[in-house]
């Protein structure tokens, strides 16, 4: 009897059979029992990621200032996820969603600060044209932002024995000059260095503390940015 040899298809580095029985691929729910928050996850790169957290079994925390969008999100998967309002400007905010959170799961795994802002400078590159006010503004949201959730999850983490995720969104303009706006160059490079000195400080506890740098990605922020919109 012939061997029946199906083609292979890859996702995330698994390899599984390729064939319409793997519809609801990836099988394999590598966050099954996992809590997850990600901040701006209302839309763009926080958007699919609440997504393919969700279809990984994890259950996840949408924390975003645009609760229409957020709420909606959360309305359209499964009861394993939720909406939290949070500006990740604000401590409190981050606090309370962190809290939130374990009260409703018991635990938080992982935390994905994710919201970013790039700033209206997009269309006025310049230092010439550098304005101090927009700089505070987008520093508050993308290193502030972040390391206050690395304090609040951090804290949670540690106190339940340790253990967890910590992961941040930089950016190509975190390693790379001449890419994008100064302040956002400048925060993007800060998450980058505030990254380094969580991981050598959590790592005592089994947290592991990272951050991605995406290229360009054709989300609201980029889109708006190539158009020259300002919102
Ligand atoms: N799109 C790209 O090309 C690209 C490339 C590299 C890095 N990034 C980074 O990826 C992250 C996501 O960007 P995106 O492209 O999906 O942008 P986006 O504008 O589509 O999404 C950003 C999300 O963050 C939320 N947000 C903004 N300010 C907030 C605040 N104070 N508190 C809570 N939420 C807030 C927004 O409401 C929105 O839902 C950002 O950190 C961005 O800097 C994007």
């Amino acid at each position: 009897m012939p061997v029946q040899v199906s083609s292979e298809v890859s996702f995330l580095g698994l390899h599984v059979p390729a064939g319409k029985d793997n519809a609801s691929f990836p099988s394999a729910k590598r966050l099954e029992g996992k809590v997850a928050i990600i901040t701006g996850g209302a839309r763009g790169i926080g958007e699919a990621t609440v997504k393919l957290f969700a279809i990984h079994g994890a259950k996840v925390v949408i924390a975003d200032v645009d609760d229409n969008l957020g709420h909606a999100l959360a309305n359209s998967l499964s009861s394993q996820v939720s909406y939290f309002h949070c500006d990740v400007t604000l401590e409190d905010d981050i606090e309370n969603l962190i809290d939130s959170t374990v009260s409703a799961h018991g635990k938080l795994d992982i935390l994905f600060n994710n919201a970013g802002v790039l700033g209206n400078q997009a269309k006025h590159k310049s230092i010439l044209d550098f304005n101090a006010v927009e700089f505070d503004q987008i520093m508050r949201v993308n290193v502030r932002g972040a390391a206050l959730g690395m304090k609040h999850a951090a804290r949670t983490m540690i106190s339940r024995g340790g253990g967890g995720c910590i992961i941040s969104t930089s950016s190509v303009a975190g390693v790379l000059g001449g890419l994008g706006p100064h302040a956002y160059t400048a925060s993007k490079h800060a998450i980058v260095g505030l990254t380094k000195n969580a991981a050598c400080e959590l790592g005592r506890y089994g947290i592991r503390v990272n951050c991605i740098s995406p290229f360009g990605v054709a989300t609201r922020m980029l889109v708006d940015a190539w158009r020259g919109v300002s919102r």
